[in-house]
């Protein structure tokens, strides 16, 4: 079957589905195919910490209503290491900024709950023509019914493993896998602490976070090729008591709703577009988790691009479009820089990382002092806070 559309969106993740609604606000119609089943992406456990500029422009776009009611406002993070905890309070560090705890599930049901038509479920997602003004995203619907699709643009929104990045050509690609990865719970207890903690211990990185006053998400680090079926649920809980642990404080459990092992991954791939095919999120950069700053950095992009997309296709106007990926890399290549430093500073690298016992010791001892400064110097923690926090949207 043959159609039309302005822009074709892969993916309904938070990139796919933002930049369509966004779009939608400004009258530009669009076709967004999704491979996955509408329940597994509201349910698919990932983020949980909104910046204010996601927040703000969340609420600006119509889509803050249920965030607004029931995501919980956090004025900083603790940082914990070598028995003692800290707290970063960051509207004193950033001139009034808070963080906002909602999930990215929420975001997601808050966005598809609008109705713009989505296509789940689709199989043979391919796009082709890209270095034409038409464009064309082919898929199978649901229904076994083969579609092309022919668009003024393409958004590849189908994050990290998706098919837009494959299609295009030589890109630059800057990467680093990490020698661990993060295996995280979904517990029904209310959270043990008011504010998050980064817990730095000898036994490995652990965090406390959380998705509600019922419910608790935290995490360790685990090596990157731990099973999920060795981690009974008794093992996880000691692991989290160990790392965790702090004099007179006490880490409620409960049981363990949902448990998963995520790699930790930095990559870039510039430029992010080719012809009238844009990369946006995941599909174009991943961070580690330590910073908070994925879905942040997805969000950001779509922005630029639903205001780029709008530029080109109502006024017809390509500055906006032209400069698309350079306006985007800047602020990823911050987030970049940033997600490593938390996890270089947080994370306990394995043995055979070093030479010898004496450069693992040094490691450790360079990471304790920068935890020190960051809870000590007004002007580190300020640059922790503000990067933590996040810049403006442009
Ligand atoms: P995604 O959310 O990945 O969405 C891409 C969508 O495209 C998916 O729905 C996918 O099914 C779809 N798709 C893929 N291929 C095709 C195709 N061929 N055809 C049609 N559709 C396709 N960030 C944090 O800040 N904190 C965390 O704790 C955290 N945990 C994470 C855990 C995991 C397992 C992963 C993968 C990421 C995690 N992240 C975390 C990162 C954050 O969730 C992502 O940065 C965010 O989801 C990016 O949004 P996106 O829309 O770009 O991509
Ligand atoms: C989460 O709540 O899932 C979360 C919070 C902060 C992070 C990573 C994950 O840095």
């Amino acid at each position: 079957m043959r159609s039309r559309t302005q822009v074709g969106i892969i993916g309904a993740g938070p990139a796919g589905l933002l930049l369509q609604h966004m779009l939608a606000r400004h009258g530009v119609d669009s076709v967004l195919v999704e491979n996955r089943s509408r329940e597994y992406c509201e349910k698919r456990q990932r983020a949980g910490v909104l910046e204010h500029g996601t927040v703000e422009l969340l609420k600006e776009i119509g889509l803050g209503d249920r965030m607004v009611a029931e995501g919980l406002t956090h004025s900083g993070i603790y940082l914990q290491f070598a028995g003692e905890r800290h707290h970063l309070d960051f509207p004193s560090l950033t001139g009034g900024r808070t963080l906002t705890v909602y999930a990215q599930t929420e975001v997601v049901k808050d966005a598809i709950a609008v109705g713009h038509p989505i296509h789940f479920e689709v199989t043979d997602t391919a796009v082709r023509d890209i270095d034409t003004e038409r464009p064309v995203l082919s898929f199978t619907d649901a229904g076994g019914v083969a579609h092309e699709v022919e668009c003024d643009a393409i958004a590849g929104c189908d994050g990290f493993y998706g098919v837009s990045r494959p299609a295009m050509p030589a890109l630059r690609v800057s990467e680093r896998t990490y020698p661990f990865a993060w295996l995280g719970i979904l517990a029904t207890v209310p959270p043990s602490t008011d504010e998050l903690i980064y817990a730095h211990s000898a036994s490995g990185f652990a965090m406390h976070s959380m998705r509600s006053p019922e419910v608790s998400r935290l995490y360790i680090q685990v090596d990157p090729d731990e099973k999920i079926e060795d981690w009974p649920d008794e093992r996880i809980w000691e692991q989290l008591q160990l790392r965790l642990g702090h004099p007179g404080w006490t880490l409620h459990e409960g049981p363990i709703a949902e448990k998963g092992i995520t790699p930790m991954r930095s990559f870039v791939a510039e430029p992010m577009r080719s012809g009238r095919l844009f990369l946006a999120g995941d599909a174009a950069h991943i961070v580690p988790p330590t910073g908070a700053k994925g879905l942040n950095l997805a969000v950001a992009d779509v922005k630029v691009l639903a205001d780029a997309l709008v530029r080109l296709l109502v006024e017809g106007k390509a500055d906006l479009a032209d400069a698309y990926s350079q306006t985007c890399l800047t602020r990823v290549w911050r987030s970049t820089w940033f997600s490593w430093y938390m996890t270089s500073m947080l994370h306990r690298f394995p043995a055979d990382s070093f030479t010898s016992a004496a450069e693992a010791e040094f490691q450790e001892r360079l990471q304790i002092a920068q935890l020190r400064q960051v809870t000590s110097s007004d002007a580190a923690a300020r640059d922790l806070a503000e990067n933590y926090a996040g810049w403006p949207l442009p």
